[in-house]
């Protein structure tokens, strides 16, 4: 697969239904039985905090096979001092085409675009292994961490700019555009939309839940 096989490109409305399938087919027994991503790409377009301008989808051959997306959040100080970040997620590649680069190919290109609209810091949730790579650092490495002074240990930090976090201590206040997805029966009736698929226990949960149970202490 090279450059010139796939259209990268920001997502217009009439994809919205296969690009929420796509989600589906790349979450579906990740992180527990079934996936709700579908569902929170559904809610999170509608939501204040959505970036429509960092709204990119991968098509390939007539058919979308990988997307990001992400929303507005906040660092807060201990003074007080509020900083305007991104929240990246979800980003997805179907099954199918994984480790070929697309989601590096996605990253790289929205980090720019989210610096040119005058962001320099990304954070999301996630298993290391995917960011690390696009040089993403622990949270504690930036001193950003939950009131509390909690370190979850899959809070990553990507610095789009090198003095963007000067090491003060920041608090990271994520946006609540996830929050209907704890409405398991609104994920249910949004899945009937699309085709049966049955739900599983696969090794990869039990790594979703030691990674997003864990925290850094020292
Ligand atoms: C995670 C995901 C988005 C990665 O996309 P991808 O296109 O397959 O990743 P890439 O091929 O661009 O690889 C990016 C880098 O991550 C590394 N990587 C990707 N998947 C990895 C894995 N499972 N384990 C370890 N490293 C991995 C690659 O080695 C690569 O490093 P490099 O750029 O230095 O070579 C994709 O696998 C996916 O959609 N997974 C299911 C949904 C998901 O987990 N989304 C992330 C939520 S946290």
């Amino acid at each position: 697969m090279n450059k010139n096989d796939y259209i990268i490109r920001l997502e217009t409305e009439k994809d919205y239904r296969e690009t929420e399938n796509l989600a589906r087919e790349a979450f579906w027994n990740l992180s527990f039985p079934g996936c709700n991503e579908h569902y929170f790409i559904h809610v999170l377009r509608e939501h204040e905090a959505f970036i429509p301008e960092l709204d990119y989808v991968v098509e390939y051959e007539g058919k979308i096979i990988a997307c990001v997306m992400y929303s507005k959040a906040k660092l807060v100080d201990e003074n007080g001092n509020e900083k305007n970040i991104v929240s990246m997620g979800p980003i997805c590649v179907h099954p199918d085409f994984q480790r070929k680069g697309l989601s590096r190919m996605l990253l790289e290109l929205t980090f720019e675009k989210a610096l040119e609209m005058g962001y320099d810091t990304v954070i999301n949730f996630g298993n290391p292994d995917n960011y690390v790579a696009r040089g993403y650092k622990s949270c504690k490495k930036y001193n950003v961490c939950f009131e509390g002074d909690v370190f979850p240990a899959a809070l990553l930090v990507k610095a789009l700019k090198e003095d963007a976090l000067d090491g003060r201590k920041w608090f990271y206040h994520p946006n609540n555009a996830d929050a209907p997805c704890d409405d398991e029966a609104a994920v249910e009736e949004f899945d009937k939309l699309f085709p049966p698929k049955e739900k599983a226990w696969q090794p990869s949960q039990e790594e979703f839940y030691i990674h997003s149970h864990s925290v850094i202490n020292r």
